[in-house]
């Protein structure tokens, strides 16, 4: 599974940066302060196709060039990016109909970004020759070290090529009219297709089968545009040059397992937007990340203290970036890149958050960038290289996430929340995390690594991911399953069984109804008394004999009444529980503390607002990041002596952190 390229030999501390919004007599004075913050890479090039290629004709990349060596010159890299999430003016002008058109069937307008029918040919065409010139002119540049294709992926064309094209996908996945219309049940309501021309592109609530096809064609599409660039940039790479692409956090538009398939690398841009990032919640974000390839990330793009797309642009804390920056690093990131460097004076984010602001000084903001390039120049060489090890993962799967959404059923039930309800318990204990792809569990072979695997919500369920839990479980795994699992197939449709589906016999339960609730239904467990809100599934045992009731609910609406709320099951050499219940947040900590007691994961309390992660050495040394995420003083005391290599200060007692201050420790072993 895991991919032959490192993310970084250091850990790399950058920004965005845009020379081609400047006369070349600024970049002297902004290399020198990028120097002076201690920044080790820039990332270049991704929105400049017209200064690239202003008009078809030949190709200007002599002031990239520059800029990138003047930035070598003070020991700064380069990462590029393509820039076909800015396709040009001439270019819409020459071939109009690359121009998206939106589901109400307007055609978007230039001069914003991501404005093109990314299928269209003449625009992959245009796409294919700015990104294999720029690969002739920079790919053996060793100061470029890695490249980002276009720049977040998030546009979908409605347009009537695109229906053609997703016509032709249908056809080549199922082969027949006859196994469409009977895989999406088209009979309801007379949907019944005779021709491949007759099926549209959905706009708004349609048949479930077609919905969650159509995403499917999505994923495909900007699959087959980015391998389009890997095939034209590839052949000019050196060796250890990697692509990525920077995704977007849970961005619903594609499947983000089957785009990383073919990137070297994930990365993705982390901002917070309004208010205050949560460190219980937000380090599943960057696990998710780290689990499209499992391996370390990227963060490459991150909030430099404000953004300007917020109803409230507040600024972060003072040194609260500098904290989230800390946590991505110990959720696996490699590298922290803050958007952008410098103000532009036009354009639209004249307001957005920067490091120097439009006169070219630093602002404020400035001196926490400087605090994290001596933390990372003292820290690099024992952090590169170390990763992540997790025993227990956490099973994510775009296709249910997409389902739920189109039939959430209760307006408030959403998958992430649900899916983070599951992680926060865990967060608060300082237990890793891996959140892997629910369909990647059959090829998956570190499975037998998980002491526990948490399937959140994993409502549609192939055969074969049935299969690779069983056999997980009958090797003694613990499997934790929740409300909505196991309910459809993977076309979307109703399974002709019971939830969990094909995971019952292993689940020794069924769900015999499910509850939507307007109300919270009291939930009495063997070691809670709480409620379920949102949702309440009625289970019933199968197996009489070893299913154990581990919660019931109490008086509710009658059909819950005195009935299974929560379950555990012995099953081969491992456990399965069924979590009918969406708990409230007390018990869902005892539930999981119990959970994880059970499998013998190794838990670690430290004080409210205290993060500790830990990423482990090739040789396999730990080496702990500590984090207060808060805007106080606070607390925390090691089990042995560590040395903390921020400050060079040796600790045998109590570690007192800052408001939002960080220790990097490794223990000390006394001779
Ligand atoms: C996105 C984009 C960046 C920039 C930032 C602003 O993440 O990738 O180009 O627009 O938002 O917050």
């Amino acid at each position: 599974m895991r991919n032959h390229f490192k993310s970084a030999s250091r850990i790399h501390i950058g920004a965005s940066y845009y020379p081609e919004h400047w006369d070349e007599e600024y970049w002297p004075e902004d290399i020198r302060l990028m120097k002076d913050t201690g920044l080790t890479v820039v990332r270049m090039g991704e929105f400049a196709w017209s200064s690239m290629d202003p008009d078809a004709g030949e190709f200007y990349f002599d002031w990239l060039e520059k800029a990138i060596s003047m930035l070598a010159s003070a020991g700064i890299q380069t990462v590029l990016g393509t820039p076909t999430a800015a396709p040009p003016t001439w270019l819409v002008q020459q071939y109009p109909d690359i121009l998206a058109v939106t589901e109400l069937g307007q055609r978007v307008q230039v001069g914003n970004r991501c404005h093109s029918c990314v299928p269209s040919p003449d625009f992959r065409a245009a796409a294919a020759r700015i990104v294999s010139a720029m690969g002739e002119a920079f790919g053996s540049n060793p100061n470029v070290i890695g490249w980002q294709f276009d720049n977040e992926f998030n546009r979908v064309c409605y347009c009537e090529r695109c229906q053609k094209l997703f016509q032709d996908y249908l056809l080549r996945k199922y082969g027949s009219l006859d196994a469409l219309n009977q895989h999406w049940s088209t009979r309801y309501w007379s949907q019944t297709y005779t021709d491949w021309e007759q099926i549209p592109i959905p706009i708004g609530p349609h048949n479930p089968g077609l919905m969650l096809e159509f995403k499917h064609f999505t994923t495909e599409n900007y699959r087959s545009f980015q391998r389009l660039q890997i095939d034209n940039l590839k052949p000019y790479l050196a060796e250890n040059v990697w692509m990525t692409h920077n995704f977007m956090q849970w961005f619903r538009g594609y499947d983000h397992y089957i785009l990383s398939e073919d990137l070297d690398i994930a990365s993705w841009d982390w901002y917070v937007g309004m208010g205050h990032h949560d460190y219980l919640s937000s380090g599943v974000l960057h696990d998710l990340i780290r689990g499209f390839k499992n391996q370390n990330f990227w963060l490459i793009e991150t909030q430099p203290a404000s953004v300007n797309w917020k109803p409230i642009n507040n600024t972060l804390n003072k040194g609260e970036t500098r904290a989230m920056a800390w946590h991505a690093i110990g959720h696996g990131a490699d590298a922290i890149l803050y958007w952008q460097w410098r103000s532009a004076l036009g354009g639209q984010e004249q307001l957005h958050g920067t490091i120097v602001d439009q006169s070219s000084q630093p602002r404020p903001f400035y001196g926490e960038v400087q605090q994290l390039g001596r933390d990372l120049s003292a820290t690099s060489d024992l952090l590169a290289g170390s990763e992540i090890k997790a025993s227990v993962a956490m099973l994510n799967d775009y296709d249910s996430l997409w389902a739920i959404d189109w039939q959430k059923h209760h307006r408030d039930f959403d998958y992430v929340e649900h899916f983070t309800h599951y992680y926060r318990p865990l967060a608060l204990l300082n237990v890793p995390v891996d959140v892997i792809s629910a369909k990647g569990v059959k090829h998956n072979k570190n499975l037998k690594n998980y002491r526990i695997i948490i399937a959140p919500a994993l409502w549609l369920q192939d055969e074969d991911t049935a299969a690779a839990l069983t056999e997980y479980v009958s090797r003694g795994g613990h499997l934790v399953l929740t409300i909505r699992s196991g309910m459809k197939d993977e076309f979307n449709a109703l399974l002709p069984k019971r939830q969990p589906g094909n995971l019952r016999q292993i689940a020794g339960v069924e769900v015999e109804d499910y509850y939507a609730l307007q109300e919270p239904v009291p939930v009495i467990g063997n070691f809670f008394e709480g409620q379920s809100n949102l949702w309440a599934e009625r289970l019933i045992k199968i197996d009489r004999k070893k299913a154990i009731t581990m919660a019931k609910y109490g008086k509710s609406n009658g059909w819950l009444d005195d009935q299974i709320a929560v379950s555990v099951h012995r099953y081969g050499n491992g456990l399965v529980y069924y979590v009918g219940a969406y708990l409230d947040v007390e018990s869902q900590q005892i539930l999981m503390e119990r959970i994880l007691k059970t499998a013998a994961v190794t838990t670690i309390k430290t004080p409210l607002g205290i993060e500790l992660c830990v990423r482990q050495q090739p040789g396999g040394d730990n080496v702990y990041v500590v984090i207060n995420h808060k805007p106080d003083r606070n607390k925390l005391r090691m089990p042995w002596p560590v040395y903390d290599h921020i400050t060079s200060i040796e600790h045998r007692a109590d570690i007192d952190l800052d408001a939002y201050g960080v220790a990097v420790l490794t223990v000390v072993k006394d001779e």
